[in-house]
């Protein structure tokens, strides 16, 4: 029985997973703390600079990952900031102050909302 499962979960890690990073175009602009929480906080699942660790190489979770970062982007993705509406960088930004920080955003300029102190 255990080699039998053992066999399935080695099958598994052939099953390929996209854990690519595409490149990343615009970004927010923000100051560096600040930047720094939503890297740590947000940007593996919605950027185009995903940290994937090792254990998001292991199918099944590799699966699950993968997963997330694609659902993640497709709704927010910090690294194509200036293609998100407005209403959608400020619900971003609404959704990273949760994470407790004491910094302002103001809509401006071409590349949109961007994070002040
Ligand atoms: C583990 C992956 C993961 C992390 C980390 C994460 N998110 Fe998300 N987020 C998702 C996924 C998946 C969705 C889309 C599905 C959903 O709405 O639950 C989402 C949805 C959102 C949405 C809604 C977008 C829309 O158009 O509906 C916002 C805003 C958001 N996240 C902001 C953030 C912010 C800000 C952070 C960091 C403080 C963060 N998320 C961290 C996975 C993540």
């Amino acid at each position: 029985m255990a080699a039998v499962a053992g066999a399935v979960f080695v099958a598994l890690q052939f099953v390929p997973v996209d854990t690519s990073n595409p490149p990343a175009t615009v970004d927010i602009e923000a100051p560096a703390d600040v930047k720094e929480i939503l890297q740590r906080s947000c940007y593996d699942c919605h950027s185009n600079e995903t940290r994937w660790p090792w254990y998001f190489r292991i199918a099944p979770f590799s699966w699950l990952a993968a997963h997330d970062v694609e659902e993640g982007r497709e709704h927010l993705n910090f690294s194509e900031w200036d293609q998100l509406s407005t209403e959608d960088q400020v619900e971003a930004m609404e959704e990273a102050w949760e994470e407790g920080d004491d910094f302002r955003v103001v809509a401006t300029g071409p590349r949109g909302v961007r994070a002040i102190r």
